[in-house]
Order: C-alpha cells, then sequence, then structure tokens
C-alpha cells in the first residue's frame, strides 16, 4: 500500500484518577473507527489516546488511597486503562503519558518557547476552581449549591463546591488571541463540528477572552516551570500538549511535520479547551493550529451525563463481558447521533443487538454460507446472467460504500454504518423474494441459484470489509469463512464498493453465529 495523506487522529488524555467507564469507551472505540477506516483506505494513519496525570485531582485521588500519585497512576494505568483498549479491540498507534519523560521534557520546551516570545506575565489571581474540571469556573458554569452544598457555589458540570483559588501564577496572554481565533472560526468553517459546538465557541469567544492562569504553586505534582521551579505547569496545559509531544515536537522534526497537525475528538465537556485554548497557545508558538475538533455529545443516564463522580458509571466490561466487543462499538456508534447526547439503556443495548445484529447481519452471514454450504458443497458458484434485481443489489452496494466514505469524511460514524445497513437490509430481502431453498429444488434454476448465492456472498464481503472498522471481530470471521484470498484488514476500504472480488470456485467454510443469543437477565 502506497503511504498516502497524513491522517493523525487522537482522543482525550483520560484523568486515570479513577476506572474508566463507558463514557471513555465511546470516545475512545469511535476514534478507533475512524482510524481503521483510515488506516485501511491506504491513508497515513496514526491513532493517539492516552491518560492525563498530573493535577490536584490526581494527587487527592492518590491521597485518599494512602499511595503518591505516581503510585497511583502507575497502577490505575496497567490495571485499567491498558485493559480498556483490550477489551474494546481497539489499534492505537501510541499511548502517551503525561508522567513520561519524552512528554515532560517537550513540554517544557514549549511553554519556555512562549515564554521567550513574550505570552508568558506573572499576576495575581483569585477565583472559583473546579477540581473536577481542574478549571477556574467562568460566572456562566457557576450554580447554588443544593442538598449537601446548599448555601454553597457548586460546578454546573459536577455539582459539586468550588473552592477559591488565590495565588501569584504564570499567565498566558490568550485575550491577544480573541480575533486570530475567530478569523480562524471563519475561515476554516468546519474547525469546530457540528455547528451546535461551533456556535458556542463563538459566541464565547466574541463575549471576549481574559488571559490564562498557567502555573500553580501551591502543590508540586505537575511539571515544573522552567524558569521559576517553585511553579508547576496548569495540568491542562500540560495536557493539552500532549498531542504534539506524542508526535515528537520539539525532538523529532520529522515525525512532527509528517504527522502534525490533528484531529481532535472530544467530549463537549472539554470543547473549549480544545477549540479556544489550545489553538491560541500553537498560534503562541508559531506551530500550525489542529485540523479540526469534533465535540461528541454526552452519554446519559437517568438524563444525566454519566459519570464516576455521581456514581453513574458503567463499566465497560459489564456490557463486552455479556454482548462482546464488537456489540460494544456497534450500539453506541451507530445508535447515537455522532456529535449529540444519548441515552443508555440496557433495553435498548439488548433490543438492537437482538434486531440489528443477531437477525439481521449475523443471520444473513448464517444462512448465505450456509446455503452455499448445502447446495454447493461449500464452493462459491459463479453467478450466471444477472436480472435488473440482481444489478439493483450491485448498485446498493457501491452506493452505501460511497456514502459511508462519504460520511465518514464528515465524522459521522452513525451515518455511516446505517448507509451500510442498507446492504444488510437490502439483502435479506433480496434472499426471501428469491428463495434459494425454492429454487435448490428445481434442476432448471441451478444457474438462477448459483446467481442469488453468488450475489449474496459477493454482498457479504462487502460487508465484511466496509464494516471492519466498526466491528473487526465478527468482520475478521466472517472473512475467514467466506474463503476470500488476502486478508481482511489489507482490503483497500475506497474499493470496497466494486462487485466480482469474490472468486467462484473459492471455498466457503462453516460459520458459527457471529451474535450469538445472550442469555440475561437485565
Ligand atoms: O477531561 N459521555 O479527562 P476525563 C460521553 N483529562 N463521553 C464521556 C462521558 C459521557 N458521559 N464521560 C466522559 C479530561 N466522557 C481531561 C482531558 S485532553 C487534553 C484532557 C469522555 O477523564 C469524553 O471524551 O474527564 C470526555 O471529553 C472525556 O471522556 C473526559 O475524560
Ligand atoms: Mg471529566
Amino acid at each position: 500500500m502506497t503511504q498516502g495523506r497524513s491522517f493523525y487522529i487522537t482522543t482525550p488524555i483520560y484523568y486515570p484518577s479513577d476506572v474508566p467507564h463507558i463514557g471513555h469507551g465511546y470516545t475512545t472505540v469511535a476514534v478507533d473507527t475512524l482510524a481503521r477506516w483510515h488506516r485501511q483506505a491506504g491513508d497515513d494513519t496514526w491513532m493517539l489516546t492516552g491518560t492525563d496525570e498530573h493535577g490536584q485531582k490526581m494527587l487527592r485521588a492518590a491521597s485518599a488511597n494512602g499511595v503518591t500519585p505516581q503510585e497511583w497512576v502507575d497502577k490505575l494505568v496497567t490495571e485499567a486503562w491498558f485493559p480498556l483498549l483490550r477489551t474494546l479491540d481497539v489499534a492505537n498507534d501510541d499511548f502517551i503519558r503525561t508522567t513520561q519523560p519524552r512528554h515532560e521534557e517537550r513540554v517544557k520546551q514549549f511553554v519556555q518557547a512562549i515564554y521567550d516570545r513574550g505570552y508568558i506575565y506573572a499576576g495575581e489571581y483569585e477565583a472559583l476552581y473546579c477540581v473536577g474540571c481542574e478549571e477556574f469556573k467562568p460566572e456562566s458554569e457557576i450554580v447554588d449549591g443544593t442538598g449537601a452544598f446548599e448555601g454553597l457555589k457548586v460546578c454546573a458540570i459536577h455539582s459539586k463546591p468550588l473552592e477559591l483559588l488565590q495565588e501569584k501564577n504564570y499567565f498566558f496572554k490568550l485575550s491577544e488571541f480573541q480575533d486570530k481565533l475567530i478569523e480562524l472560526y471563519s475561515s476554516v468553517p468546519d474547525f469546530i463540528r457540528p455547528d451546535s459546538a461551533r456556535n458556542e465557541v463563538v459566541s464565547f469567544v466574541k463575549n471576549g477572552l481574559k488571559d490564562l492562569s498557567i502555573s500553580r504553586s501551591a502543590f508540586d505534582w505537575g511539571i515544573t516551570v522552567p524558569w521559576d521551579e517553585s511553579h508547576v505547569i496548569y495540568v491542562w496545559v500540560d495536557a493539552l500538549l500532549n498531542y504534539a509531544t506524542a508526535v515528537g515536537y520539539g525532538a523529532d522534526p520529522d515525525e512532527f511535520a509528517r504527522r502534525w497537525p490533528a484531529f481532535h475528538i472530544v467530549g463537549k465537556d472539554i470543547l473549549r479547551f480544545h477549540a479556544v485554548i489550545w489553538p491560541a497557545m500553537l498560534m503562541a508558538a508559531g506551530l500550525e493550529v489542529p485540523r479540526g475538533v469534533f465535540a461528541h455529545g454526552w452519554l446519559l443516564v437517568g438524563g444525566e451525563k454519566m459519570s464516576k463522580s455521581k456514581l453513574t458509571g458503567i463499566a465497560p466490561t459489564e456490557i463486552t463481558d455479556v454482548f462482546g466487543s464488537d456489540a460494544y462499538r456497534f450500539y453506541f456508534l451507530s445508535a447515537i447521533a455522532f456529535g449529540q447526547d444519548g441515552s443508555f439503556s440496557w433495553e435498548d443495548l439488548s433490543a438492537r443487538y437482538q434486531a440489528e445484529l443477531a437477525n439481521g447481519f449475523g443471520n444473513l452471514a448464517s444462512r448465505t454460507t450456509a446455503m452455499i454450504e448445502r447446495y454447493f458443497e461449500g464452493i462459491v458458484p459463479p453467478p450466471a446472467e444477472y436480472t435488473e434485481r440482481d444489478l439493483a443489489v450491485q448498485k446498493i452496494v457501491k452506493d452505501a460504500a460511497a456514502n459511508a466514505d462519504a460520511a465518514i469524511e464528515r465524522f459521522r460514524i452513525d451515518e455511516a454504518i446505517s448507509a451500510i445497513w442498507t446492504i444488510v437490509d437490502d439483502l435479506n430481502l433480496y434472499i426471501t423474494e428469491n428463495e434459494p431453498w425454492a429454487l435448490a429444488k428445481d434442476d432448471a434454476q441451478r444457474a438462477r441459484l448459483g446467481t442469488v448465492l453468488y450475489t449474496a456472498a459477493e454482498g457479504l464481503r462487502a460487508l465484511a470489509v466496509l464494516l471492519s472498522p466498526v466491528m473487526p471481530v465478527a468482520t475478521e470471521k466472517l472473512w475467514v469463512a467466506l474463503g476470500v484470498s488476502g486478508r481482511l484488514v489489507d482490503q483497500p476500504l475506497r474499493d470496497a464498493g466494486g462487485w466480482g472480488v469474490l472468486q467462484p470456485g473459492s471455498s466457503v467454510n462453516g460459520l458459527a453465529p457471529l451474535f450469538p443469543r445472550v442469555e440475561q437477565s437485565v
């Protein structure tokens, strides 16, 4: 495969103060699916994920557990965050931890560089801080507490009391970038997606930007400010820089030039950091801004953002242990419009698993391969003359592949899956209409039977390729069962909609149900 255009995509780096929940899994499988798609399409792809290990939140989690922050993050990262990637079949190219020397050294270089360029000054600060967000909160996100927090000011996201912090800090001249950011948002309309996210950021920036406090001196769990050892760098500045340090900023100019700039996929809770502060930091350093920021919505449980701090967190393994990783990936990526909130429920997951995966895709795969085994001794029959109906299947496959690729370009994984699903639905209908079991009873219809089963099998071949970024496990099993030559991951994705790839004469093997019936009591 020749090396195509660069496609560098990132997840947020998560706080390993606690174990992952299905919200973290959601972002991660979305990014993995986009990366797998581009990789298989021949783009020069790089997927980064990782953990954000400094700051007060981590310090407090560690001390609550009676260990040092380094011990805490080492334990959580090894026991919970690395395993998450295996649980969800994520094929990331790198994993960055902000406590790694490669990161710490390059962060210092960056901060020193913008200091030297005159964008940092020392000042006094007093404001309300949310440790959950690791952020000084703007007026609009401060609300009155209720219940145990009656009479206190709390964070609108975490519903926990804010803390008044007063410090001598170093500040980044964020206010100087207001016009340049507005100019960026209008000259690159896709810089922030979806539109709702873009509108929110544009109006926030138009309201005026304050300079940003970028250091802390009250604790030392962080990266030391290079010109003042009594301060550590604010955890968000440290964290955002991971996207640059991981691809060689300050250390490997060739690698950095090859990868940068990135696409960032984030939850809408952290949109402003990515769409305002981060591009301004890059502008201050004279570096290219990201290619784009896509903010997806929240998984809601009982109408509220699911979170560990509110004890509504669900572990990804609760789902994968019952339904498997493919179903996890398929469910979240197809059932929720990417960019909007979505309510999670076991009933919905279970119903979609049964209808779409077991009865839809799974059944199509089993009955097609079973009929080739039964009627043609497992040898793919050659197609004879194609009818209008057969040609209609070919057109649906072709259009689905093109529409899915276009949807992926817009980061709309949900729309890509629904485009691909037109193949599943049409092939199931096609089989019902053509009744191969009836054709099989009539020797005169032997050639027609061959055409029908070839059409179904070739459609499945296209489905295996198109769905492989979403469901790598099931599609691999299907691929092997279809007996197509070559590896699934080597099939060029943008050619998946072509016809006649599956060779008549190749042998089809038995296929266990791709999505077996699940026994569960929820
Ligand atoms: O914010 N629904 O880390 P974090 C959907 N370390 N996605 C959710 C979610 C939910 N209910 N809950 C969490 C941080 N997420 C910083 C990021 S990046 C330089 C630093 C996902 O552990 C979503 O992607 O709080 C959200 O943006 C992210 O987890 C926040 O993870
Ligand atoms: Mg959070």
